[in-house]
């Protein structure tokens, strides 16, 4: 199993601004390194109170990105006082300055609406056109497990092939970054990839997930998931998740491409099984219907990419 990390003591070293939801980095009292806990959102009603697993997400996702080669923030288990979550180790070396997506695309743009503006519900500025453009002299993040010649662009392909294997449709422009090194500390590369809080139906209460693994109804859902976070005509149908994955690996090397789907093909039901066994708490419901989107996303990744 899994463990659960008590950081109910750890040092406080700051609130996290950007994003929903209320985050912490705390200094693991060992090394001193860098976590951001996040807490599970908690829903209370007149029916009662109910919490999200983005938990489950973050732990899964992280460790299926893990196993296909995606460079991702380690994330792990986590108790703060009362409140459940996870951590997540801070991706960004001594000394560096990460920026977010909407940082990169501002400078990149004249007048870039970030993807939270109110007025930009198609998401104008944030195509992977422009995200290429953004990441040009931009290596991989540091120490990651590509091969040497993939650049920022082919690992961040990688993300978006990810998040149609895990139905993330959150890649807005503050999920991805970019990492500057101090002066003459080398080139900036992309982050590796992080919050993964969306993904595998973190959002669906079981009651769902139950009728879901009835029928048709996992397909059905998967072939739900948009990529409405990129630039989209809000007129007609918005792409998919596996739309976006396919436009991406046509925008690399045949070799890159293949790299990233032979990651993909990797994925077997066994393997996620076991990686689901390994969670705390988690439901045969849950579990079930995570293997059930992995597998299905993984079919159609590779029949429509
Ligand atoms: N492992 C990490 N290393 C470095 N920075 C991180 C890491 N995880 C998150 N961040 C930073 O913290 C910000 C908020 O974290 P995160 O996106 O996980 O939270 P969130 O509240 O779930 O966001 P959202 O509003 O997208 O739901 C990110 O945009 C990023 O700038
Ligand atoms: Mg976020």
């Amino acid at each position: 199993m899994f463990e659960t990390w008590d950081v109910s003591h750890w040092r406080l070293i700051r609130q996290e601004t950007i994003g929903a939801d209320e985050k912490y980095w705390l200094a693991d009292p060992n090394d001193g390194q860098a976590w951001l806990f996040k807490a599970n959102n908690i829903h209370e009603n007149a029916a009662g109170k109910w919490s999200q697993r983005e938990d489950f997400a973050e732990k899964v996702g992280g460790e299926l990105a893990a196993a296909m080669g995606i460079p991702c923030a380690r994330i792990e288990f986590a108790r703060l006082g009362d409140e459940l979550g996870c951590i997540s180790l801070n991706l960004c070396p001594e000394g560096w300055e990460l920026q977010t997506g909407v940082v990169v695309l501002d400078g990149l743009l004249e007048e870039y609406e970030p993807g939270y503006a109110a007025g930009n519900k198609a998401r104008r500025g944030h195509s992977l056109e422009n995200i290429r453009r953004a990441l040009e002299d931009h290596g991989p993040p540091p120490g990651s497990d590509v091969p040497d010649n993939f650049d920022a662009f082919d690992v961040f392909t990688g993300y978006v092939v990810f998040d149609a294997v895990v139905a993330n449709r959150d890649r807005h422009d503050e999920n991805w970054a970019v990492m500057r090194p101090p002066p003459g500390g080398g080139r900036p590369t992309l982050a590796g990839s992080f919050d993964h809080a969306r993904a595998l139906g973190s959002t669906l209460k079981e009651a769902k997930i139950t009728s879901l693994l009835q029928g048709e109804g996992v397909p059905k859902w998967c072939h739900k998931g948009t990529a409405w976070r990129f630039e989209h005509d809000p007129e007609r149908a918005c792409p998919t998740l596996v739309d976006i994955a396919s436009r991406a690996l046509r925008m690399v090397a045949p070799a890159v491409r293949n790299h990233w789907l032979e990651g993909v093909a990797d994925i077997t039901t066994m393997k996620v099984a076991s990686l689901t066994s390994r969670i705390p708490d988690m439901s045969v419901v849950v579990s079930t219907f995570i293997e059930q989107v992995v597998m299905t996303n993984r079919r159609r990744v590779l029949d429509g990419c």
